[in-house]
């Protein structure tokens, strides 16, 4: 199977399925916001789902060695990291991990629970942190070059834990190893527990770069005892909608822990989750490769667009969300943010605001180039009538 353009170009009817992502707006709306593509996934993926739906017998799964050993075996080829199994916790979604993230400084460092964020940032870090009723200490970060402040300037009294984006979502930043050393070495300074949302890794554009996955410099014990990572198949091989993740957890205690804390509140990955997993992990690399370099030409039309329009643009090496700051419009814009504006002119975007930055729209370029360029167009019309 050839994963060219043409295989990406195909259009899926996704309004007439079960898509949060089409159903949200009215079907004239182009929708450029939630995370995930447009793009028909590997075939072994549909395979393996299709043979394990034939089974027709949908009991309680046991937990997959299959599918960890296959998410293991893919980092150690791809990243040059060792993950042992017994550091793998089974999830069902990154979100989740999170969660219990947080619940774990509330009940473990009640003292000293706060926890570091840099914003912007994905919006369920800030409600994980909320939700479990822990303060966010908030690090602004810049829009281009090392996108963090010197960490020296950072208070780190009362703080337990930092709660890191790597690759960043949305600024579609490819932390550099100095950056992420820096890092990890505040952590150690300070005695912070580190999760590290690692969701976005395979999705680095341009090739042969890759994201440095954080364990791969956690190189002490204590490092590696104070660092949580999370991955998952979901938005690389476009599989959200399966719910599987992995939690890595070196440290014994963390790990008791979480798995405590989760064994009866957080269900268990689902069947299908396992097989797509493996699937994707075993057999997707072909695609993926593909698809990178299908959202290359689709970075690049937006790139165009967006300096033709004079709105700066993230530079965007990783993730297939593009960060716009729209925030020059503000005063045309009569009170309606960005968002609204382009909505009301048939593109749904995701607002800045929800990430920590009003004025910015998120773009999702993970469509076929032919619905891009028609979202283009009408940006481009909407800001028309601005003059
Ligand atoms: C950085 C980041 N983490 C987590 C998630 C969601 O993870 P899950 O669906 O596995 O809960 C997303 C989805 O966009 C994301 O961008």
């Amino acid at each position: 199977m050839q994963y060219d353009f043409d295989f990406f170009d195909e259009p899926l009817n996704r309004a007439q399925s079960d898509s949060i992502k089409w159903r949200q707006f009215p079907r004239d709306i182009i929708p450029l916001w939630i995370a995930d593509m447009d793009f028909r996934v590997s075939p072994e993926i549909t395979d393996a789902l299709v043979r394990r739906a034939q089974e027709g017998c949908f009991g309680y799964a046991a937990e997959s060695e299959a599918a960890i050993q296959a998410m293991i075996d893919y980092h150690r080829d791809v990243y040059g990291i060792e993950i042992e199994p017994e550091w793998v916790l089974p999830q069902p979604g990154v979100v989740t991990s999170l969660n219990l993230f947080c619940k774990m400084l509330r009940t473990l460092r009640p003292e000293t629970s706060d926890v570091f964020i840099g914003e912007p940032v994905y919006h369920h870090f800030m409600s994980a942190a909320e939700l479990q009723q822990i303060r966010e200490r908030r690090i602004n970060l810049a829009f281009s070059g090392n996108p963090l402040p010197p960490l020296s300037t950072l208070d780190p009294c009362g703080a337990g834990g930092w709660m890191f984006c790597n690759p960043a979502n949305p600024l579609g930043h490819l932390w550099s190893t100095s950056e992420l050393k820096e890092v990890l070495a505040f952590c150690s300074e300070n005695n912070l527990f580190l999760a590290s949302d690692e969701i976005h890794g395979g999705l680095v554009l341009d090739e042969p770069f890759t994201y440095t996955p954080l364990l791969s410099l956690a190189q002490t014990e204590a490092d590696r005892s104070r660092l949580m990572t999370f991955v998952a198949p979901s938005k690389t091989w476009n599989i959200p909608g399966l719910g599987c993740a992995f939690a890595i957890v070196p440290n014994p205690e963390l790990r008791h822990y979480f798995s405590r804390e989760y064994d009866q509140m957080v269900p268990c990955v689902n069947l299908f989750g396992w097989v797509g997993a493996e699937a994707a992990y075993r057999y997707g690399e072909p695609w993926r490769l593909g698809l990178l370099a299908y959202l290359r030409r689709n970075r690049e039309l937006l790139q165009q667009a967006a300096a033709s329009w004079h709105l700066p643009l993230c530079k965007l090496d990783a993730t297939y969300l593009a960060f716009m700051d729209c925030s020059s419009l503000l005063p045309q814009l009569h009170g309606e943010t960005p968002a609204q504006f382009f909505l009301r002119h048939g593109v749904a975007l995701h607002d800045g605001a929800i990430f920590g930055a009003p004025g910015w729209v998120r773009i999702n370029i993970a469509t076929q180039t032919a619905l891009l360029e028609k979202a283009i167009e009408r940006i481009g019309n909407a800001l028309a009538s601005l003059a």
